[in-house]
């Protein structure tokens, strides 16, 4: 796994991994301070620390962050908070095997500050989204999504936590779909203007 911050994702996924027959093989973090990799030391997870900070380009820094994943030789490496755009080098690195997880419901909202825009944009579903990564920025095949209805009286605050303890069902299900080899294509890809599909129900 790939992480930079808060680490809830890596939690969820490591609490439900055996149950969910998975393994996580390792945790890198670009970021020394991040909670998630604290997380993962204190679970004892094989842990690799590779600070952007460290390297003079960001060509040098994802050669770094390929070989500590590398090292770790993942069958699928999931990014979960990962909070750096990664070049069109460092993607074509893991054709079909690198993913991500998106607090919106893409194509809906990519990037940054998703629950604020969801609720200016007056949009009545929100939820979150795994893909695949690829050069585009967010905007890999979709893999599957979670989605919840958004109330009168949201705030950016509840719906926030809502999405977020939707992330944390939506992740281990797709890794576990994975493990069983039923990850052969993604699970749903639709046209960009078609309504998304959905892999658990709308709440
Ligand atoms: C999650 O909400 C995840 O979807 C989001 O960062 C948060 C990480 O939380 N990722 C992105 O916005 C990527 N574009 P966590 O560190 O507690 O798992």
């Amino acid at each position: 796994m790939v992480v930079s911050g808060r680490g809830s994702n890596l939690r969820s996924l490591h609490e439900k991994a055996s149950e969910h027959d998975y393994l996580i093989v390792g945790v890198v973090s670009n970021k020394p301070m991040a909670p998630a990799l604290d997380y993962a030391v204190s679970c004892g997870l094989p842990t690799q620390l590779v600070d952007h900070h460290a390297y003079a380009t960001r060509a040098l820094f994802e050669d770094a962050l390929a070989q500590a994943i590398d090292h770790m030789n993942p069958d699928v490496i999931a990014l979960a908070g990962f909070l750096r755009v990664l070049g069109a080098d460092f993607v074509r690195r893991y054709p079909g095997r690198l993913l991500n997880i998106h607090p919106s419901l893409l194509p809906s909202f990519p990037g940054l500050d998703t629950h604020r825009r969801a609720l200016e944009a007056g949009v009545r579903e929100h939820g979150a989204t795994v893909h695949l990564v690829t050069e585009a920025l967010d905007g890999g095949p979709i893999i599957a999504q979670a989605g919840l209805h958004i109330t009168p009286t949201e705030d950016v605050a509840t719906l926030a936590a809502r999405v977020l303890a939707l992330e944390h069902d939506l992740y281990p299900y797709v890794l576990q779909r994975w493990a069983r080899g039923e990850v052969v294509r993604p699970l749903t890809h639709r046209p960009h203007n078609a309504s998304p599909a959905r892999t658990s129900g709308i709440n």
